[in-house]
């Protein structure tokens, strides 16, 4: 299994100070940083788009920003995401025309490819052909939309399947996962791990993403 990445979602910070929120993070331990970009289509909520990204990567120099597209057109924001700094650009499935042209064109753009399945969607409808050419494949384990849900199990056989058939793969889980639902998560296989409400609302966020990372390491 791929090395174990903790990606913190900063959909649980304060926004007014998202680049001094950034920048605890990393020193706290985070590898990655979760940016949820939503675009009032796909799902009913905003929250920000390549302007607040550039102004994250010019303030926090190096940061690698794991960006979850839940947006209607996926392909539309490839270049603009690029430009801002986005590192990787993971986009859903449910959303996607062409998602072979779209990870072709992230490619292109110099991003990480990801590509989500939300809850009600099954794994096999990644064919063989799009979980090849993505770096990493994204399972949601709440609804996608809003941070402080509850974890459903039901979505963890997914990445075990998707594990079985992928063990070199990154695999990622977003939603409710923290102290308390990490072990099912990484007993089935997944490595990188986002957590917004567990890591910025505890009083040690050092403390979660260091023991978010062990139990998958280990
Ligand atoms: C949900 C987002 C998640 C969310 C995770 O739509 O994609 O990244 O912020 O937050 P928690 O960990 O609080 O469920
Ligand atoms: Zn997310």
């Amino acid at each position: 299994m791929p090395r174990a990445i903790i990606s913190p979602s900063v959909l649980a910070s304060d926004f007014g100070q998202l680049t001094a929120e950034c920048k605890r993070m990393i020193k706290g331990g985070a590898e990655w940083l979760h940016m949820d970009v939503m675009d009032g289509h796909f799902v009913p909520n905003i929250t920000m788009g390549a302007p607040i990204l550039a102004s994250v990567s010019k303030g926090v120099p190096g940061i690698f920003m794991d960006c979850h597209m839940m947006v209607a057109q996926p392909e539309r924001w490839v270049e603009d995401i690029a430009k801002a700094g986005g590192s990787l650009y993971c986009f859903h499935l449910e959303a996607a025309k062409d998602p072979l042209s779209i990870i072709e064109s992230i490619h292109k753009n110099g991003m990480k490819a990801g590509v989500a399945i939300s809850p009600d969607t099954p794994s096999t409808d990644i064919t063989h052909e799009v979980a090849q050419a993505a770096d990493m494949l994204l399972v949601m384990t709440v609804y996608p939309g809003r941070g402080g849900q509850k974890f459903l199990d039901r979505c963890v056989s997914k990445v075990a399947e998707l594990r079985e058939r992928y063990p070199e793969k990154d695999i990622e889980v977003d939603g409710g996962v923290g102290p308390s639902t990490i072990h099912v998560c990484a007993d089935a296989g997944s490595n990188v791990i986002v957590a917004g409400t567990a890591i910025f609302a505890a009083p040690d966020p050092e403390g979660v993403i260091e023991s978010l990372k062990e139990t998958v390491t280990n």
